[in-house]
C-alpha cells in the first residue's frame, strides 16, 4: 500500500513538472490585407463555416481551448495547429501564389467531402464544428466558383469517395 501511494505521488509530481515544458501557443499578428477574405469574395455563410470549423487550425486567429494549456494534450493540440497552418493558413493567404491558391481551394472541398477535415479529434471536443451536408455543399460550391475566378479548373476526381492523394500542399 505504501509503495503504491509513493508511485502515485511521483506520477503526480512528474505531471506537475511537465507543465513547465508545455509548447508555445502562438497567434502571429494578422495582416488584414493578406487574409482570404481580403483577397476573395467570401460570402457570410462560407465565412461562418470556415471560422467555426477551420480557423482554429488554419488561421492565426486560433481560439486556444483550456486543454491546450495542459501537458500532454497541449503537445498534440499545438502540433495540429502548427501543421494545419503550414498546409493552409487563411490569415496569410495573400502570400500564396496563384497555383497554390487554386490547389488549396480544390483540396478544401475534397477534404471536407471525404470527411478528413475538420480532424476527428477536434470534433470530439467541438461538436459544433461538425459540417452538415448543406455546409459541405455550400463550401464546395464556393470553392468551385472561387477557383474559376482565379482562372483555374476544378479537379476531375471531385466527389469521388475515399481516393488517396499524396499531393500534399506543403512546400
Ligand atoms: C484540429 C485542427 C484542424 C482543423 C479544425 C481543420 N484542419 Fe485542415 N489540417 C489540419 C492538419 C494538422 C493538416 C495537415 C495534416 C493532414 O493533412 O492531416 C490539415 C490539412 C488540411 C488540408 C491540406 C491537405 C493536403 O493535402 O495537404 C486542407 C485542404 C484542409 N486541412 C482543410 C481544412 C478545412 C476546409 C477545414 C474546416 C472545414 C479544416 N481543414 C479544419 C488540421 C485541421
Amino acid at each position: 500500500m505504501e509503495k503504491r501511494r509513493l508511485i502515485v505521488l511521483i506520477l503526480v509530481f512528474v505531471v506537475i513538472i511537465l507543465q513547465f515544458f508545455g509548447p508555445e501557443r502562438t497567434n502571429p499578428p494578422i495582416d488584414e490585407n493578406k487574409t482570404i477574405q481580403a483577397e476573395l469574395q467570401v460570402p457570410a455563410e462560407v465565412m461562418q463555416i470556415l471560422e467555426r470549423s477551420c480557423f482554429d487550425c488554419h488561421s492565426n486567429a486560433t481560439r486556444w481551448p483550456w486543454y491546450s494549456y495542459i501537458v500532454p494534450v497541449s503537445w498534440l493540440v499545438v502540433k495540429d495547429v502548427n501543421d494545419g497552418r503550414r498546409h493552409i493558413n487563411f490569415s496569410t493567404w495573400g502570400d500564396y501564389d496563384q497555383k497554390k491558391k487554386i490547389k488549396a481551394l480544390d483540396e478544401m472541398c475534397e477534404e471536407v467531402q471525404d470527411g478528413s477535415m475538420p480532424l476527428k479529434p477536434y470534433l470530439w471536443m467541438h461538436s459544433d464544428a461538425k459540417l452538415s451536408a448543406q455546409d459541405i455543399q455550400t463550401l464546395c460550391d464556393w470553392t468551385e466558383s472561387a477557383i474559376k475566378t482565379l482562372g483555374g479548373a476544378v479537379s476531375s476526381d471531385r466527389g469521388k469517395e475515399g481516393e488517396e492523394h499524396n499531393d500534399e500542399l506543403e512546400y
